[in-house]
């Protein structure tokens, strides 16, 4: 990314959460991250077809509707990108937005990965001489991936793709014996690849057992893809040494105890989840490769980590987290579409580091809050609106209301909706009486 395009993207985000609805996709139009037809599809409500939903899933009634938000200032890898994020929790896009822009003033990010093979799995539930069955596999291993990667993944080849390696595991039974459970390896170019791993498994299932006489029990993808890890950097200089050294003991804790390895992890997703549910990604699968990654040493721990050396703030992310930007919902979904456009990646795994640098961004913004001014005060201040809206309150009654809120919030650190609500009656009353 030129100097020039990124002082112009600069420019078109300076001020963007002061901006109303209409200017949001003004300036999002100028920048090239949505196109005209975008525009009207939003300012339309967004009203899709129901004969695509039953394209989707079953037994439909409907579609249900999420917000979705843009986070601006993220600049990875040097390049700007608008962040398409379909989420309900308050705070969020407003803290990756801020905290991005604070990455901005102080460091950079820089993402990269590490492998590119998603893993099958075929089962083989009872396997009396073990040694003899990983023999005959590994005998038969170029065979074997040769087959699959004529008869099922031709066209994957043809991408640069296809299967990549057998490997076989002796997995204990619990009961004295074990069982085996060949490994797949295969690179998915820039789809998911959950179909076609799964297509290939099966299609090894015969030659496996014809090859060793053993019965193959079932074939499925696994989410835990250590085979395939996507990693994002954040460096930070010139920070109040205070605080960096508060988001390091916070990350510690996050690395040593698993009750706020879960929080922390929550936290990381709050920044990835809504970038999968915009681009029609499968959140369930990463949300289940990041989890049992982090337990994958024995103990739940971060998939983050904060260090600072006195100078330098840095962070990593470092999971498996899978994503396609061809197929299924992300090709037939028009906001999948829109948000793929918006950000502009060229390929999977250009989506998976976005994905990674904004969990990574999340994280830190998380933590810069608890660590300093408490999570409720920026959290609740986000959540005024969402409280008067609750307790019922008119166009104008909701002006009072708020206000009365935030004075409320500022003296205690705290606000309820029940309180809210006991306002709102006040306010009334005094107007009617008045
Ligand atoms: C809330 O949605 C997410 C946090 O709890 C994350 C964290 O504790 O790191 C604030």
């Amino acid at each position: 990314m030129d100097k020039q395009r990124l002082k112009q993207a600069e420019q078109l985000f300076s001020g963007f959460s002061k901006l109303n609805l209409e200017q949001r996709l003004q300036r999002l139009l100028e920048l090239g991250a949505l196109l005209p037809e975008d525009v009207h599809f939003l300012k339309s409500g967004c009203s899709m077809d129901i004969s695509l939903a039953e394209k989707f899933i079953e037994n439909v009634i409907g579609y249900f509707q999420m917000p979705i938000g843009v986070a601006t200032n993220f600049v990875i890898d040097g390049k700007p990108y608008a962040i398409p994020m379909a989420v309900e929790e308050t705070s969020i896009v407003a803290a990756a937005s801020k905290t991005a822009r604070w990455v901005r003033e102080h460091g950079s990010i820089r993402t990269y990965s590490e492998g590119s093979s998603i893993i099958g799995q075929i089962q083989l539930a009872n396997v009396k001489d073990y040694h003899k069955f990983s023999e005959v596999i590994s005998a038969h291993s170029d065979s074997l991936m040769d087959q699959a990667n004529k008869k099922v993944a031709a066209g994957l080849v043809a991408r640069g793709g296809g299967v990549t390696g057998l490997q076989v595991r002796k997995v204990p039974r619990g009961d004295g014996d074990n069982m085996a459970v060949v490994h797949v390896l295969l690179d998915p170019c820039d789809a998911m690849g959950a179909n076609i791993v799964n297509q290939v498994c099966e299609f090894l299932k015969e030659p496996i057992e014809e090859l060793t006489g053993q019965k193959v029990t079932m074939c499925i993808l696994s989410n835990l893809v250590d085979t395939k890890l996507t990693c994002a950097e954040v460096v930070m200089n010139n920070i109040n040494p205070d605080l960096a050294l508060k988001i390091k003991e916070a990350s510690l804790f996050s690395l040593q105890d698993p009750y706020r390895a879960a929080t922390n992890n929550k936290g990381v997703l709050n920044g990835i989840d809504p970038i999968l549910i915009s681009t029609g990604n499968d959140w369930r699968a990463v949300e289940a490769g990041i989890h049992s990654f982090a337990a994958s040493e024995g103990q739940y721990k971060s998939v983050t980590e904060w260090t600072y050396d006195g100078e330098t703030l840095k962070g990593l992310f470092r999971a498996p987290l899978v994503v396609g930007v061809v197929g299924g919902v992300t090709k037939l979904h028009p906001m999948a579409q829109m948000s793929l456009q918006m950000l502009g990646v060229k390929s999977a795994e250009e989506l998976s580091r976005v994905c990674a640098a904004v969990g990574l961004v999340q994280n830190l913004g998380a933590l810069r809050a608890l660590t300093t001014e408490g999570i409720i005060e920026g959290h609740m201040k986000l959540h005024i609106k969402n409280l008067t809206l609750g307790a019922g309150a008119k166009e104008k009654e909701a002006v009072i209301l708020q206000e009365k809120l935030e004075e409320i919030l500022k003296k205690t650190k705290r606000i309820s909706l029940a309180q809210a609500k006991e306002i709102l009656e006040e306010i009334r009353r005094r107007t009617f009486s008045g």
